[in-house]
C-alpha cells in the first residue's frame, strides 16, 4: 500500500493506493481512507482522504459541493476518469460529482447513502455537548458487530469535531425533490449497496435511488448495518468485483 498525493488549490489531497485500478473510494463522516482497506487489499484502486481528514490537508469546506470539487480535481489529475464509489457522506459527494463533473465518471457506487441525509438533532446537539457519549451512540447505530462498535466509538470520539462538521453538511444535503421532479439524470452504470439493518441510511433510501436511477442495480446485504463494506467485506467485494468486471 502506498500514498498518492495531489495538490489542489494549494491543499494536499492524499489517497491510499492498492493495485492499479481506475476506481476511487470516498469515505463518510468522520472516517478516512482506511475504512476501504478490505477493498484496496482485495480489489485495488485509490481511497481518498477528504480535505481535513486523514493525511489530507486543510481546505475550507462549506458544503458537500466543496468536497465534490476536491475529489473531482483529484480524479482528473490522477486518473482522468474513474469508477467513483462513495459511502454515506461519500455517496452524497458522488451524486454531486455526477451532476457537476460527469466527464470524469465511468461508473459509480452509492453505498449506504441517500438522496437526502437528514441527521437526528439529538446526534448533532449531542456531539457538541457530550461528544464521548454521542460517539458511542453513533457507533451503536453504525455497526451490528460489537468489536467494530467498540473500536469506532473511540475513533469517532477522537474525531468528534470533524464528525460533527461532516454530519452538519449531510443534514443540509437534499436532492430528494430534484430526483422526484426528474431534474437529476445519473445515466452511468450505478451499483447501490446497503446493509439490511442500516439504521442511519435505511434500505428505503437506497431503494429510492434505485427507482430513480435507471442504470442502477441494488444489493441489500444481510447481517450488515451502515458500515457494510467493513462488516461484510467478502459479500461487498464480490458485488463490487462483479460490477467492475461487467464494465469492461
Ligand atoms: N430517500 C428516500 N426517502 C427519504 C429520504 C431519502 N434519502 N430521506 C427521507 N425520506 C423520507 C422518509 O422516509 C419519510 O417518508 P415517510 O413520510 O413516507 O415516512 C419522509 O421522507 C420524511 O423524511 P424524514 O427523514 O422522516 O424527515 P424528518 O425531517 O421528519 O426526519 C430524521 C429527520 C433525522 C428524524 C430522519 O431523517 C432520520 O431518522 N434519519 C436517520 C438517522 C440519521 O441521523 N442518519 C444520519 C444520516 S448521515
Amino acid at each position: 500500500m502506498e500514498n498518492v498525493d495531489a495538490v489542489i488549490d494549494g491543499a494536499k489531497i492524499s489517497a491510499l493506493k492498492g493495485e492499479d485500478l481506475p476506481i476511487v473510494y470516498i469515505h463518510g463522516s468522520g472516517c478516512d481512507a482506511s475504512i476501504w482497506m478490505n477493498q484496496l487489499e482485495e480489489l485495488g484502486g485509490y481511497a481518498v482522504d477528504l480535505p481535513n481528514h486523514g493525511k489530507s490537508c486543510f481546505a475550507e469546506i462549506r458544503s458537500v459541493d466543496d468536497y465534490a470539487y476536491f475529489v473531482a480535481k483529484f480524479v482528473k489529475k490522477i486518473l482522468g476518469k474513474a469508477i467513483i464509489i462513495g459511502h454515506s457522506l461519500g455517496g452524497a459527494i458522488v451524486q454531486k460529482i455526477c451532476i457537476e463533473y460527469g466527464d470524469i465518471v465511468k461508473a459509480v457506487g452509492l453505498i449506504s447513502t441517500g438522496a437526502r441525509l437528514r441527521v437526528l438533532p439529538e446526534i448533532l446537539q449531542g456531539l457538541e455537548k457530550n461528544p464521548d457519549e454521542t460517539s458511542k451512540i453513533i457507533s451503536e447505530f453504525s455497526f451490528l458487530d460489537s468489536t467494530l462498535k467498540k473500536k469506532y466509538s473511540k475513533i469517532f470520539a477522537e474525531r468528534n469535531k470533524i464528525l460533527l462538521k461532516d454530519l452538519m453538511l449531510c443534514d443540509k444535503f437534499d436532492l430528494l425533490d430534484k430526483y422526484r421532479n426528474n431534474e437529476i439524470k445519473i445515466l452511468c452504470p450505478t451499483v447501490i449497496v446497503v446493509g439490511r439493518y442500516d439504521k442511519l441510511t435505511p434500505p428505503k433510501y437506497s431503494q429510492f435511488l434505485n427507482e430513480r436511477i435507471k442504470s442502477s442495480e441494488i444489493y441489500i446485504v444481510d447481517n450488515a448495518g451502515h458500515m457494510v463494506m467493513l462488516e461484510k467485506p467478502v459479500e461487498f467485494n464480490r458485488i463490487l468485483k462483479n460490477f467492475i468486471e461487467r464494465l469492461v
